[in-house]
């Protein structure tokens, strides 16, 4: 299979992440090493659609490599949903002359690569880059290092202010559907209580808590809560409810935002993102196609990608448990 990919295209789709400009090095440079031409496409799926791409040489991809975002650009193409986009996609791809793809994305990016694949013969291969770490057959994605420690430096932040103060702070973290950010930066910030997607704690319990802290002499209290917890309130709402119920508590809220998104890649993120590019290359020079790369035990790894986005990959529900032992 070697002498039948010549040219690989790429691109980033979904929510950029940093380590992503990484990521696009490592491929442009592995295509570069085994001496096989490399395009970028702009704007995800919707550059593929329109044939908007970019040569990316060895010398394309300097100095990006600790560059937060993405130098291509990034989308959730809704034309690339219709089976007319896709159509129109395959015919560009045919044009420019590409014969194997990497896709850099989240679970979205890898649903879009599995209907083409079905659609059109052309091999390609996932790279997992969300900061939601939201994907099996990987223990980590491709920016989700960097986007913990930026959480994780907002909320030292708050605390001070919080404890400054003496108030209760609501601080929510990106993701709708995971609740690794919120989770591990949670422990990581020593949160009081941490209100994640994947578990409904109750408000019952979060007034208890809450209740308990005032009554230990803390004198500031943050919670963290995911976009997508699954109490049903969101965070604005969540604050108003506990100083309904605990007047002697001041709240405030804190969306941090897409903030979370960007930054220079944690050096974690850099190496995943170096290591995942060359086995993406790699692996379509070897003939696989329809699979995705991961890091499994400090070991790059390859699965199904319908495998990778059949199912959820769970939290760690034993941090659930340490929060809860030491936010007493
Ligand atoms: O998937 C990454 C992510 O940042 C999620 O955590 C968040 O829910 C979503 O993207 C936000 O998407 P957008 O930038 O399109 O509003």
């Amino acid at each position: 299979m070697r002498e039948t990919i010549k040219k690989i295209g790429v691109l980033t789709s979904g929510g950029d992440a940093p380590g992503m400009n990484a990521a696009l090095r490592a491929v442009a440079r592995a295509c570069s090493y085994y001496d096989v031409e490399c395009v970028g496409f702009y704007r995800g799926y919707q550059g593929m659609i329109e044939g908007d791409y970019m040569k990316l040489d060895a010398r394309s991809v300097k100095n990006i490599i600790g560059k937060g975002g993405t130098i291509l650009k990034s989308a959730r193409s809704t034309e690339f949903r219709t089976e007319e986009g896709r159509q129109k996609a395959y015919e560009s791809l045919v044009k420019a002359e590409v014969d194997g793809l990497i896709l850099i994305g989240g679970d979205g990016t890898f649903n879009g690569g599995v209907v083409f694949g079905k659609e059109h013969k052309i091999p390609f291969i996932g790279i997992p880059g969300t900061i939601d770490n939201d994907i099996v057959g990987t223990n980590f994605t491709i920016g989700y290092d960097t986007a913990l420690n930026t959480v994780v430096d907002a909320i030292d932040k708050i605390r001070d202010t919080a404890s400054s103060h003496n108030r209760l702070f609501f601080v929510e973290v990106m993701g709708r559907d995971a609740g690794f950010i919120a989770l591990n930066a949670g422990v990581g910030a020593g949160a009081e209580e941490i209100l994640i997607p994947e578990e409904d704690l109750g408000l019952g319990r979060l007034l208890e808590s809450l209740r308990k802290s005032k009554a230990r002499g803390k004198s500031s209290s943050i919670v963290i809560v995911s976009e997508g917890d699954k109490i049903g309130k969101n965070v604005f709402e969540l604050a108003e409810y506990v100083t309904q119920n605990l007047p002697n508590y001041e709240a405030r809220v804190s969306v941090l935002g897409h903030m979370q998104r960007g930054g220079s890649p944690s050096c974690f993120d850099r190496v995943l993102a170096s290591r995942f590019g060359v086995k993406a290359v790699e692996s379509l020079l070897d003939g696989k196609t329809d699979m995705m790369v991961g890091i499994i035990n400090n070991e790059i790894v390859l699965t199904s990608i319908e495998e990778a986005i059949k199912t959820t990959h769970d939290i760690n529900r034993e941090l659930l448990r340490i929060s809860d032992i030491l936010s007493v």
